[in-house]
């Protein structure tokens, strides 16, 4: 950890001094570096939850997402794995709930307006990606019964479900119950983005046409991100404002088997996303023109690919470690190191064309890194809830 923070700090540090302009970007270079910015980016509230936005939904979400007793068991919440000192996850390899699951538990920063949820993309909406965990058994093992007389029998939290939905809880129909949870739990993790890191103060930098005398943004990583959006290609997946294009893709990073077989990725996800009650096309979506559900639609098309994973972003993390869907790569420098021993631009290369290893030296491997330290703050924006009574 210590060894990040260094490189954090020298990659916002000592630009304006006599090294400034090495090296310089052409013109077609900051064209693609303003691609990953404004930060934060502009969202509009979430069509298919009617409290996306919510303030008594935010704050009735803030709860649940820390109250233990939606467990079947009372011990475990959603915050027992995604952790807020831990930017919303759990530095573990792998989650662990009731019992250990099959993947790393990313975070929930910055998920806002993201059009699928987990590695495999098996949620279409941040809301729906909240009825696994409370039922799968080896998460929270809860049943849509238990969570909604929970929610219809404390007082405080019933309450705050009528300030939320302008109706009480319904008393026999406990689908609507948990639905009415997960929606309000999402107007919350909506809320969670990541503070402004020092490339965004570069880029924008960029953006007013500062002088290069004026770059707060160090020599090694300036050569990191000519590499990121150059030979390396990374931008081709890790696009846009949040470093995500949010689709999906093989990169041979993780490996794991979980119980002997390999994670079939992607192509399960859409087999589960087609089969849930709980996706666009379903009874709970808010927008009853179902406008948004287009590219549910069009997924149940076309195959998923097997042993895809969906791009993470790569913002924050030098909070994140362990990474990769397994959870199996330790550091940002391994991850690098096996990107240096392929060819990212081919990973997209879906008609087999000949991939070239990177080979990045050793000398480019660290410039990418602190490259990449420097899309990461220590400014967590959430404040805890404030414990405040409903009447
Ligand atoms: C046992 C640990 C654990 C618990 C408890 C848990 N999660 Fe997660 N969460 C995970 C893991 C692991 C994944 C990745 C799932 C996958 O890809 O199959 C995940 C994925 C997610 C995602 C998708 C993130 C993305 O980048 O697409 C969201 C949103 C989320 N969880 C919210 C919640 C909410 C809300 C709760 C409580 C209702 C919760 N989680 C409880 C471990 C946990
Ligand atoms: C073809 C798309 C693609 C390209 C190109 C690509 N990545 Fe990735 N990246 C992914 C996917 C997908 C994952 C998740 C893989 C997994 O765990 O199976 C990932 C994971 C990562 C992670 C781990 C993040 C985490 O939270 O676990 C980092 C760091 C990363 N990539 C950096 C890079 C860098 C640096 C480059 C360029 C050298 C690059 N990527 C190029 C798709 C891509």
């Amino acid at each position: 950890m210590a060894a990040c923070v260094c490189a954090l700090l020298s990659a916002s540090t000592g630009a304006a001094g006599s090294d400034a302009g090495k090296p310089a970007f052409t013109d077609a270079e900051i064209k693609t570096i303003l691609l990953h910015g404004p930060w934060p980016a502009p969202a509009s509230p979430d069509s298919s939850n009617r409290v996306s936005g919510n303030a008594d939904a935010i704050e009735f979400g803030t709860r649940l997402f820390f109250d233990q007793r939606l467990s079947g068991k009372g011990v475990v919440s959603c915050g027992s794995c995604h952790v807020p000192e831990r930017n919303w996850t759990d530095n573990l390899t792998r989650g662990i709930g009731m019992a250990e699951v099959d993947r790393n538990t990313p975070t929930v920063m910055n998920l806002r307006g993201s059009q699928w949820y987990g590695w495999d993309g098996a949620a279409d909406s941040l809301w729906s990606q909240g009825v696994r965990p409370l039922l799968d058994e080896r998460e929270m093992a809860a049943s849509p019964r238990h969570v909604a007389e929970l929610v219809r029998n404390d007082e405080q939290l019933s309450c705050r479900y009528r300030k939320a939905f302008g109706t009480p809880p319904s008393p026999t129909d406990d689908e609507s119950v948990l639905v009415g949870i997960v929606k309000a739990i999402a107007a919350f993790q909506e809320t969670l983005i990541s503070g402004r890191t020092t490339f965004d103060q570069f880029r924008e930098a960029l953006a007013r046409g500062d002088p290069p005398s004026a770059w707060n943004f160090s020599e090694p990583a300036r050569r990191g991100l000519k590499i990121f959006i150059g030979k390396g290609a990374c931008n081709s997946c890790h696009s846009g404002p949040n470093f995500t294009s949010g689709e999906f893709f093989s990169t041979g990073l993780s490996q794991f088997k979980p119980r002997g077989k390999a994670d079939p990725g992607r192509e399960d996800g859409v087999r589960q996303l087609i089969a849930s009650r709980f996706n666009l096309l379903g009874p709970y979506n808010d927008d009853s023109a179902r406008t948004n559900a287009e590219r549910t639609r069009q997924v149940s098309l076309e195959p998923g690919g097997a042993g895809e994973f969906k791009v993470p972003s790569l913002r924050n993390l030098v909070l994140t470690a362990p990474y990769g869907r397994d959870g199996r790569v330790e550091t940002i420098a391994d991850v690098v190191r096996h990107y240096a021993g392929i060819d990212p631009a081919s990973l997209h290369a879906k008609d087999g064309r000949s991939a070239k290893p990177l080979n990045l030296t050793k000398r480019e491997q660290t410039d990418l890194v602190i490259f990449l330290e420097s899309l990461s703050t220590f400014n967590n924006p959430w404040r805890p809830d404030d414990g405040g009574r409903c009447d």
